[in-house]
């Protein structure tokens, strides 16, 4: 079987949108109504097969809260790929997800690819920022963009696949 091409991969989104949750879904297949905000950040990783290639994820999972906001660079920086998450019943959280979106495309690697998760898919009776717009955004500035679920896993597997299509293989 084909050895793995390692690609470098960062969360980022306001705290308690679900970046942990999504990354223990697509890792582990697990989720917990209480997960724990992260501390600082937490590495894991994921193989995806794509076609003749295994696509080899070293996710670094940020943490969102304000007090850590200083560190994101360390963790973006060299990063080939970025999920930028925001909770779709939080609209604020949508703004935060706009401005990691822009720093990324003005601080992070050239070639860098960006994906935007609309996460919690599954309380749209709390929908808070229209898919419509949302989707508008991403197409403006050139990024992906799904709507995600680490509880039901709607589009988990999904967006990492998308990513994977998307990162150079040679
Ligand atoms: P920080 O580590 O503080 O930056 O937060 P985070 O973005 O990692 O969020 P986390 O994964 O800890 O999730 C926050 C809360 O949202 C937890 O109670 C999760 O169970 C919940 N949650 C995460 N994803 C989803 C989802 O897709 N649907 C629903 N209903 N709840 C979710
Ligand atoms: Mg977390």
């Amino acid at each position: 079987s084909a050895k793995p091409v390692s690609f470098k991969l960062v969360l980022l989104g306001e705290s308690a949108v679900g970046k942990s949750s999504l990354v223990l879904r697509f890792v582990r297949g697990q989720f917990f109504e209480y997960q724990e905000s992260t501390i600082g950040a937490a590495f894991l990783t994921q193989t995806v097969p794509l076609g003749d290639a295994v696509i080899k994820f070293e996710i670094w999972d940020t943490a969102g809260q304000e007090r850590y906001k200083s560190l994101a660079p360390m963790y973006y920086r060299g990063a080939a790929a970025a999920i930028v998450v925001y909770d779709i019943t939080n609209y604020d959280s949508f703004l935060r997800a706009k401005q990691w979106v822009k720093e990324l495309q003005r601080q992070g690697n050239t070639n860098i690819v960006i994906a935007l998760a609309g996460n919690k898919s599954d309380l749209s009776d709390k929908r808070k920022v229209d898919f419509s717009e949302a989707s508008a955004y991403a197409e403006d500035n050139g990024i992906l963009f799904l709507e995600t679920s680490a509880k039901t896993a709607q589009n988990v597997n999904e967006i990492f696949v998308a990513i994977a299509r998307k990162l150079p293989k040679d």
